[in-house]
């Protein structure tokens, strides 16, 4: 079993997939965004204000590094930027969950705790800012991906099962 490493763009659900994912596989689950947290002891909002984003990206860069020589049979999602890192490609097969804009903010706002989910991503505080960021960023996510899933409208459990599938063909 390869890891697998889930990229895309805040909120488009890479968490709430892997949380689906390991229920119906032998995956054990990391999140980039949750192992910086740890290490900081900070949140990702925090560690934006207090240290700065290049800081931020650094310890992306040190994960990265970490994730191709030491972790193997996992399934990591990462921060919607993780994917930026040069190694990217070596840590595992990548699967991107490709949406549209409209559609991963729809989601977000649908969510029981919408607030703190936009508060706590400080690239989505500015709704105009955060468009050309993945306007920027999306053929870079599709020129990366082994794998697409287009998770518009889909339960995270159709998502998942779509995943495994077409992990199984790729490997
Ligand atoms: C970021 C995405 C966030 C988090 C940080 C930066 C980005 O993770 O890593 O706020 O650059 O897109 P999510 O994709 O889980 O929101």
């Amino acid at each position: 079993m390869k890891n697998i490493i889930l990229i895309g763009f805040m909120g488009v659900g890479k968490g709430s997939l892997a949380r689906e994912v390991i229920q119906n596989s032998n995956y054990i689950a990391i999140d980039t965004d949750d192992l910086i947290e740890s290490m900081a002891n900070k949140k990702v909002k925090k560690i934006f204000e207090e240290d700065g984003e290049p800081y931020f990206r650094g310890v992306e860069k040190d994960i990265s590094l970490w994730l191709e020589n030491s972790v193997q049979n996992t399934l990591i999602s990462t921060g919607g930027g993780f994917y930026k890192v040069e190694n990217l490609k070596k840590i595992g097969i990548v699967v991107l969950l490709d949406s549209p804009f409209d559609a991963i903010i729809k989601r977000i706002k649908a969510h029981p705790n919408a607030a703190r989910k936009l508060k706590k991503r400080p690239l989505l505080k500015e709704l105009k800012e955060a468009k050309k960021l993945y306007d920027a960023r999306r053929p870079e996510y599709l020129a990366l991906a082994d794998i697409v899933i287009d998770v518009t409208d889909k339960s995270a459990q159709k998502c998942s099962k779509e995943l495994l599938k077409k992990v199984k063909k790729h490997v």
